[in-house]
């Protein structure tokens, strides 16, 4: 069925429900709401609305669903893949005012929060209460936990405390035709049939819109160790990943880091490091836990990992400032590196042991098609973010050229077992890529389970396939 412009009369029955002061119209209020954070694209939608109730998202969405309009949910518009762009025009539902921790259950160790709160803001409230929710994407500051819900986030701590599908319990969801449902249940196990809540994590808000989320929390680890330790080679330093596991330590952050990306955070962004000559890359190693003596093996062992990886220095942070600095090297340089040129993300995922093959190939097809990528991430998880530097490729080559060399990264991505995002989600700009990784059988059963969901295609059309 066709999309339906929103006539004025819809436009009012909105503002009946959300009130006027929470609908936007106005093209250049509406400006805020046409972009996130991927590339430069830009698509206005026609209106914005805030609701701050689920029922008043259900009252929207049975308008728009009657009427055929376009609904994007949006969050906090922290994401690279183009997920919250709304792409034909329409609706924007945007949740920041849900913005309210419900209840921290101590009893239980779980959480119940709405989907516009900071997720930092989260953390930060459950570990004044000893209590540790370990979900935290380089964007913590601005993101919000209903956007890392949609996107399946992860962060530098999955390696050890896994993603966010290992914290959500249950949810509460606005289905497209305005019924509100609960998708599980608040326990930690689950065995009652489909299991919706994990359908809907990683939906990217094409199957309802989340409103109440239940999440785990638990105890705070009390010490922490951190090391920063230097390689000549982005190779040796990805073969050490596997390596440092295969020790018998599980890191609670494993990232690896380029030198280009670390110099252009320490160019742009004051960060007090010394890069030494002949360093090529580094990794960020993090152990954490409740007893020092485990803390302090730990480091001997992955020390003499890195040592047998060639690994050319290795600084230990000894004060709390020393590891906030190092830690903010490693958060900004996402946006560090995506301010100093026109850039592409892409948020390949591997089996880690293949993070060597990955890296080298990576190189090998930016040689080929002239393009400098700059890569980082969470290596433990063999999650490597690859952002293309536009630099002195011409426009012609960065818009028609450079398709070839991002399939050919993802063809190798997928030759290595792996597939096209670990974190970041496909949204609009990893959608063509789809089929490269999944059989047409594939899709399909996604396309069907969509339809079950939103029969008349007005959940953020356009996106996943
Ligand atoms: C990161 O790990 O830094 C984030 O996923 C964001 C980014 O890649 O820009
Ligand atoms: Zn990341």
């Amino acid at each position: 069925m066709p999309y339906q412009q929103i006539t004025l009369e819809i436009l009012a029955a909105f503002k009946a429900i959300v009130g006027d002061a929470n609908v936007i119209a106005n093209h250049d209020d509406l400006e805020r709401y046409s972009h996130d954070e991927t590339e430069d694209l830009r698509y206005y939608p026609e209106v914005v609305t805030k609701p701050n109730m689920p029922q008043q998202v259900a009252e929207l969405l049975k308008l728009c669903n009657i009427n055929s309009i376009p609904v994007t949910p949006r969050g906090a518009g922290t994401g690279l893949s183009g997920g919250a762009l709304p792409i034909m025009g329409g609706l924007v539902i945007s949740m920041e005012r849900f913005n309210q921790i419900i209840n921290i259950d101590e009893a239980n160790l779980q959480a119940t929060v709405e989907p516009g709160v900071v997720t930092e803001t989260f953390m930060n409230a459950v570990a004044e209460k000893g209590l540790l929710y370990p979900v935290d994407p380089a964007s913590k500051g601005s993101c919000f936990i209903g956007g890392n819900v949609s996107h399946g986030s992860g962060g530098p701590r999955v390696v050890k405390y896994g993603t966010i599908r290992e914290y959500v319990l249950n949810l509460e969801v606005v289905l497209p035709n305005g019924e509100i449902i609960w998708t599980g249940a608040n326990t930690l196990k689950y065995a009652s049939g489909y299991n919706l809540t994990q359908l809907f994590i990683g939906s990217e808000g094409t199957l309802g819109i989340v409103t109440k989320i239940v999440t785990k929390l638990i105890p705070a680890p009390t010490i922490d160790a951190l090391l920063m330790a230097s390689f000549a080679t982005n190779e040796t330093a990805c073969a050490a990943v596997s390596a440092i596991f295969r020790a018998g330590i599980i890191p609670s952050a494993l990232e690896f880091m380029e030198r280009r990306g670390v110099e252009w955070v320490i160019e742009h962004d004051g960060i007090n490091f010394t890069l030494q000559n002949g360093i090529e890359a580094f990794l960020l190693i993090e152990v954490d836990g409740t007893n020092q003596d485990v803390i302090f093996d730990a480091c001997e062992k992955i020390n003499a990992v890195l040592e047998a990886y060639n690994c050319k220095d290795v600084l230990f942070a000894d004060t709390a400032a020393q590891k906030d600095e190092l830690w903010k090297l490693r958060r900004i340089m996402g946006v560090s590196v995506k301010s100093n040129s026109v850039y592409k993300e892409e948020d390949t995922v591997v089996p880690r042991a293949a993070l060597p093959q990955l890296i080298k190939g990576i190189k090998e097809i930016g040689l080929k098609y002239g393009f400098e990528s700059v890569c980082y991430g969470h290596a433990g998880d063999g999650n490597l973010h690859v952002n293309i530097i536009k630099g002195e490729m011409s426009d012609a080559d960065w818009h028609h050229k450079l398709k070839d060399g991002i399939r050919e990264i993802f063809e190798l991505t997928i030759k290595l077992g792996g597939t096209l995002s670990g974190e970041h989600g496909i949204g609009l700009v990893q959608k063509e890529f789809m089929p490269l990784k999944y059989s047409e059988l594939h899709l399909n059963l996604m396309r069907g389970i969509k339809a079950v969901f939103d029969p008349n295609g007005i959940m953020n059309p356009g996106k996943i396939f």
